[in-house]
């Protein structure tokens, strides 16, 4: 148990849970930064409703949504930081891991706030269907991503998020990861995008996603995807010049990328001169942390979970 507010600590212990062998490509860290963007993506600036306070996924309207599945296992890795540190709120834990993980995988420092609230019960989660589908195109982007307050250079930035991680075909029907080294952060995403060619494939799941073939490839190496989203920042004339910059220029996109990542996990919270949160549920309740719940991973994901907790 650490001191109420030691969120130094905190980011401490996220740091030391990142390391999961046999867990995907080893490292908790690209779930986490997922599960902070969904907590966040939620937002809509003229509702002014949605965003990261309030941790709605543990509730089934939001934490059973299709588009959430999967991040149940960085939900429930989180689990035992959670019982060490029982005054952190989820919505300031999953926030903080995402940052937490991009620096430790070799991203940029993002400016990072405590103060969020836990929701008391699911009367206030959004309604599914705000996060981005990536079968789709630029219009549909900009459409999610306009919705949230966020202009053509930032959506660019922002999907630099893909040069962690991967997809999984029991999760989003997609399959593979962007990058050769999914668990370093870096610009290769926007230079994989930009150099290779990127063929339609139809999966097996009836998506079609984008790969690239290499000829020199081992028989049973994966080869390298691409979404349809990630396809039209390329063929889209608002959003390709970004591409170029960041693929170009690394400290450029980690510039942007830390401040515009700073902005998401800051959508929909208000705060006073001071820096606290002034949500009217802050206001209301203080700083009211839910309790702990479980460590086994619950959520919409088929057959056995991946993760080893
Ligand atoms: C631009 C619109 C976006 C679309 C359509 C999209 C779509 C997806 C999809 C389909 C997956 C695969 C999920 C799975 O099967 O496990 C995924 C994974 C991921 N996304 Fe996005 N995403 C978008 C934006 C972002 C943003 C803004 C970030 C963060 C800044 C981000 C970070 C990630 C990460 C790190 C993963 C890998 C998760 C893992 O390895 O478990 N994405 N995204």
């Amino acid at each position: 148990m650490s001191r109420h507010g030691d969120f130094d600590a905190v980011r401490k212990d996220i740091a030391a849970q990142l390391q999961k062998p046999g867990y995907d490509d080893g490292s908790a860290g690209p779930v986490f930064v997922r599960l902070a963007w969904h907590s966040s993506g939620t937002y809509d600036a003229e509702s002014d409703t949605g965003g990261s306070n309030g941790a709605g996924m543990r509730y089934e309207a939001e934490g059973g949504d299709p588009a959430n599945a999967g991040l149940q296992h960085g939900r429930a890795f989180l689990e035992p930081i959670k019982e060490k540190h029982p005054w952190i709120t989820y919505s300031d834990l999953w926030t903080l891991a995402g940052v937490v993980a991009i620096k430790e995988l070799g991203g940029p420092d993002i400016p990072w706030q405590g103060g969020r609230t836990d929701l008391v019960d699911d009367s206030k989660v959004p309604p599914r269907g705000r996060l981005p589908d990536g079968a789709l195109g630029a219009d549909h982007l900009r459409f999610i991503f306009n919705r949230m307050g966020f202009n053509d250079q930032e959506i660019v930035a922002l999907a630099g998020g893909h040069n962690l991680g991967r997809c999984h075909g029991d999760r989003s029907g997609f399959e593979g990861p962007w990058v050769t080294n999914p668990t370093r952060f870096s610009n290769s995403f926007f230079k994989l995008l930009l150099q290779l060619d990127w063929k339609p494939r139809k999966l097996a799941t009836g998506m079609t996603q984008f790969v690239y073939e290499d000829p020199d490839a081992e028989e049973d190496e994966e080869p390298l995807m691409m979404l349809p989203t990630d396809m039209a920042l390329k063929t889209d004339p608002g959003f390709l010049p970004w591409v170029q910059r960041y693929a170009e220029d690394k400290e450029l996109f980690f510039d942007h990328f830390a401040k515009v990542f700073a902005k998401l996990v800051e959508l929909g919270i208000k705060r006073d001169a001071q820096g606290n949160v002034i949500n009217t549920d802050n206001q209301l309740g203080g700083y009211v942390s839910a309790p702990k719940k479980s460590n086994v991973p619950t959520g919409p994901t088929k057959g056995q979970p991946r993760a080893r907790l």
